[in-house]
């Protein structure tokens, strides 16, 4: 690989010039070993943040990024395989039900997942309220669930992209997350490393998402997409509403009982919805675009590969889920309707409630959380329950509630309009 120069690299991008695949490849290698320093790092990056970066340069980044580190190969596999992402929304336990249902249609689901930190709660926390469920597999203990079961969610080795966990944490205190192209290749580097042959990208928008407006989620749905394809993996993205939290649960363990609901052919609509459009663009990437979905939903399918995804992993699904020692009730403070819930203010609470960690490697709480007893539209009555708090720690509710403070309507006379759920999408 041809050395360069961390200044020159720099000072190219800081003057707003393209950079070359050489130097892209040098700089993101020299700075997984060490040699390009993270005060280097951090200059390029805010660079980056402000000149941007073109298509190429950064497909050049994701697979530099991507040849830091693995790639799982599953070729060996009798079935197609599609993915999922989301960027990350409140209450979004959409993985849950998903993978099942999308396994139980013929297409293998192989998910390397994260844990939460901060106010949207990781996959493999939710999982992990069910008893005895393990996250970590051995590379053939996955390979041979995805044979068996068809479907895997567990935790992703730190052997995928070592480059992008070093930047991501970079980036975390540098105010350089935004850059598009930097999450962009960070989100698709570890899903094309994944192996996957289709992916299918859930972009949140909205007061709960990384991303506020629909126009910054179109953009990064569009590089997101594009990198993909330039990778050879058949990737589409929809972009869905994030102003108001997911279903009526967020918290692992009421996720988890939410999901089960679903998968029993119950549950909120619009997590049905939301699930059954993003199987039926995972199951169209991997050529199975003649399944229909709800059947394996309304017929028990995906309910059957869920029970066995879940004991292939050690979990018991039978087991009830734990529940929290204390509870409080929020009561609706009028008759009228609701006319707003907001995502980041429920993501808030449920995390001061103990579901989610305020640091890398913290643990979390398999029961707290919160359920909301109404979605924006629903009428409510004075007294009623509106939000039920969960948490093992009651000196907790305080916080929480601050957070919940200004973070919902009634309204005595209100018409309302039920947003959308999925918003747009963007294709190749
Ligand atoms: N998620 C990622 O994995 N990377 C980012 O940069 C942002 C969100």
């Amino acid at each position: 690989m041809a050395a360069h120069d961390a200044v020159e690299v720099i000072v190219a991008k800081r003057d707003g010039q393209e950079l070359t695949a050489s130097q892209i490849d040098w700089v993101v290698d020299a700075y997984t070993r060490g040699e390009v320093a993270d005060e280097q790092m951090s200059a390029l990056a805010m660079a980056i943040l402000l000149n941007g970066m073109g298509r190429e340069e950064t497909s050049r980044w994701t697979a530099a990024m991507i040849a830091s580190g693995e790639r799982m190969d599953f070729s060996t596999l009798s079935r197609p395989t599609a993915d999922k992402h989301s960027t990350g929304g409140v209450g979004d336990k959409i993985t849950l039900p998903l993978a099942p249902l999308v396994a139980a249609c013929g297409v293998a689901v192989p998910q390397l997942s994260g844990r939460g930190l901060g106010h949207t709660g990781g996959t493999l926390d939710k999982l992990e309220a069910i008893p005895g469920w393990r996250a970590s597999l051995s590379n053939e203990e996955m390979l041979r669930q995805l044979d068996d079961v068809g479907a895997v969610v567990c935790a992703a080795g730190s052997g995928l992209a070592p480059a992008d966990k070093k930047l991501y944490a970079l980036r975390d205190v540098t105010g350089t997350v935004e850059a598009i192209p930097l999450i962009a290749s960070s989100i698709m580097s570890k899903k094309i490393a994944e192996g996957t042959g289709a992916l299918v990208l859930d972009v949140k928008v909205g007061t709960g998402a990384f991303m506020k407006s629909y126009d910054d989620a179109h953009e990064l749905a569009e590089t997101m997409v594009a990198l993909g394809t330039d990778a050879g993996v058949r990737t589409v993205a929809l972009l869905t509403q994030m102003s108001t939290p997911l279903g009526l649960t967020a918290g692992n363990g009421l996720e988890v009982r939410e999901s089960v609901e679903v998968l029993a052919g119950g549950g909120p609509d619009d997590v049905v919805e939301l699930t059954l459009a993003l199987a039926r663009e995972m199951l169209a990437g991997a050529g199975r675009g003649d399944v229909d979905p709800a059947d394996a939903l309304a017929d028990g399918r995906a309910m059957d590969v869920w029970r066995r995804m879940v004991a292939a992993q050690d979990g018991d699904p039978d087991a009830p889920l734990p529940t929290a020692r204390e509870t409080h009730v929020v009561a609706a403070p009028r008759d009228g309707v609701l006319t707003r819930l907001d995502a980041m203010a429920v993501g808030l609470a449920a995390w001061r409630l103990g579901a989610g960690r305020a640091t890398q490697g913290a643990s979390v709480q398999a029961a707290a959380g919160v359920e909301w007893h109404a979605r924006p539209g629903d009428a409510v009555r004075e007294g009623e329950a509106l939000l039920t708090l969960h948490t093992d720690e009651p000196d907790r509710f305080a916080r929480a509630l601050e957070s919940l403070d200004g973070g919902f309507d009634v309204e005595a006379e209100a018409s309302y309009d039920v947003p959308e759920t999925i918003l747009g999408r963007v294709a190749p």
